[in-house]
């Protein structure tokens, strides 16, 4: 399976999850600093505070890129290193860290591509109510263009939001995620807070001239549990309006305005039974529905659902009463996802239909399994199976006419896995944390060899 010419390799990382040094330089505090270092929240007390070192670390991080040879490296942007406060004036050290990444990668000829929220926010801005606020949207323009203004002369391939689903309904919904809020209608009013601040961003980067600019969600193709493995099954009526209900939820919810300009039914009825809809102000849509190039597509396994006449809704969906979520019957990853490769060509497919108006990118993709070392070697099995799988599925959805501009594995580095800790490893290489030392995994090394061959 030859892959198209152009199309990109490459990996993916998050601030958070792998810098640590996080008072050095006049870095702020943000909310997952806040998150970690409550008792109960992060499994085994681990916090992001030393993380995988990188950013003392980062061009040894960066010659290993290059030896695997990617094309393009997704990191973000630490919120806080270059607004402490969330707002006012940018610290210059804090963006001289990203200025000295970006020129390394350059010089090994990656590409950077910048993700300018992965969830670090500002404690400051928390404090004066977090996404639930809109102010935030604001700011987060504000911060987007000083970023911009520093490495917008080397740096082409701009994401606002990663994943806003997870920041606002882990983060305001079920509270496992920063800054660990349990409310519904926080909750939905920090996901269109996030969408505005999405298209304020675009809508500021565009005017600067940046050149490809990209929304991130994660993604998942909501299947009944027959649906699973067989496609062709047919829901019941009842599985059906299930199904269509999370879809709107979870993926409609934030592609529908970005790229119609409008928001799904379920979406106003959700938030009309948690708080009301006054959030939703004229010209929000508008705003929301600012050009962009590329969705960028998180995916790791379905959303498995089907009728439960009688349930409330679960703490991270807010309106998905009468909604089951159910296991499928699947082999699992360390995460517990239950690992269903062509559940990725599904969802590319769809979403190509659904959104022909931009280009798609797998922005993520990989999994966790209990990696050992042996002798200097990861002989991680799992993980490359599960690789060649779903980099199979993304060939396919190809043949079956989706726009699919690149590929990015998560995570190039085993690293802080957010409420799980470092006990989930996700990475191509893996992590000493007690030295800091890397060693590329066997997928690494497969990896690359794909690259190499632009194909499996
Ligand atoms: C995604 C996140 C990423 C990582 C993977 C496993 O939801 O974007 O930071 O934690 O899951």
């Amino acid at each position: 399976m030859i892959f198209p010419e152009n199309f990109v390799w490459g990996a993916a990382t998050a601030s958070y999850q792998i810098e640590g040094a996080v008072k050095e330089d006049g870095r702020g505090q943000s909310i997952w600093d806040t998150f970690s270092h409550a008792p109960g929240n992060v499994a085994d007390g681990d916090t992001g505070d030393v993380a995988c070192d990188h950013y003392h670390r980062y061009q040894d991080d960066v010659e290993l890129m290059r030896e695997l040879r990617l094309a393009a490296y997704r990191f973000s942007v630490a919120w806080p290193r270059i607004q402490p406060d969330g707002q006012g004036p940018a610290n210059p050290r804090g963006l001289a860290f990203y200025d000295r990444l970006v020129d390394k990668l350059l010089e090994a000829e990656i590409s950077p591509y910048i993700t300018l929220y992965h969830w670090d926010l500002p404690q400051a801005l928390e404090d004066r109510g977090g996404w639930a606020n809109r102010d935030t949207a604001y700011r987060f323009a504000d911060y987007a263009q000083l970023v911009h203004d520093r490495l917008g002369d080397r740096v082409h391939d701009w994401a606002t939001l990663n994943e806003p689903w997870v920041a606002a309904f882990l983060g305001y919904g079920n509270g496992v995620h920063a800054p660990g809020r349990k409310n519904p209608a926080h909750a939905l009013r920090s996901a269109h807070h996030l969408m505005l601040g999405h298209g304020l961003a675009a809508t500021r980067l565009r005017e600067l001239g940046a050149r490809s600019i990209m929304l991130v969600v994660n993604s998942s193709p909501v299947l009944t549990p027959a649906q699973v493995n067989d496609p062709q099954a047919v829901a019941s009526e009842a599985d059906a309006a299930a199904v269509d209900r999370i879809h709107a939820l979870l993926t409609r919810q934030f592609l529908d305005p970005a790229i119609h300009g409008r928001y799904p039914e379920e979406v106003l009825a959700a938030a009309a039974r948690n708080g009301g809809t006054e959030h939703i102000q004229d010209g929000d849509l508008k705003i929301i529905n600012a050009p962009i190039d590329l969705v960028g597509i998180n995916y790791y396994n379905p959303c498995v659902v089907q009728a439960g006449p009688g349930r409330p809704a679960d703490a991270a969906w807010p309106g998905s009463e009468d909604v089951e979520f159910a296991a499928a019957d699947a082999p699992t990853t360390a995460m517990g996802w239950p690992i269903v490769p062509d559940g990725l060509s599904r969802l590319l497919v769809r979403l190509s239909q659904d959104y022909p108006q931009v280009g798609l990118m797998v922005t993520e993709n990989g999994a966790a399994f209990d990696d050992v070392v042996q002798d200097g070697r990861v002989h991680d099995v799992d993980r490359v199976s599960y690789l060649r799988g779903h980099l199979h599925e993304v060939g396919r959805a190809i043949e079956q006419g989706a726009d699919l501009r690149g590929y990015l594995v998560w995570s190039l580095l085993d690293n802080f896995e957010w409420a799980e800790g470092y006990r989930r490893r996700f990475g191509i290489v893996h992590v000493d944390y007690a030295t800091q030392t890397r060693v590329p995994k066997d997928s690494a090394l497969w990896y690359r060899d794909v690259i190499a061959a632009n194909g499996l």
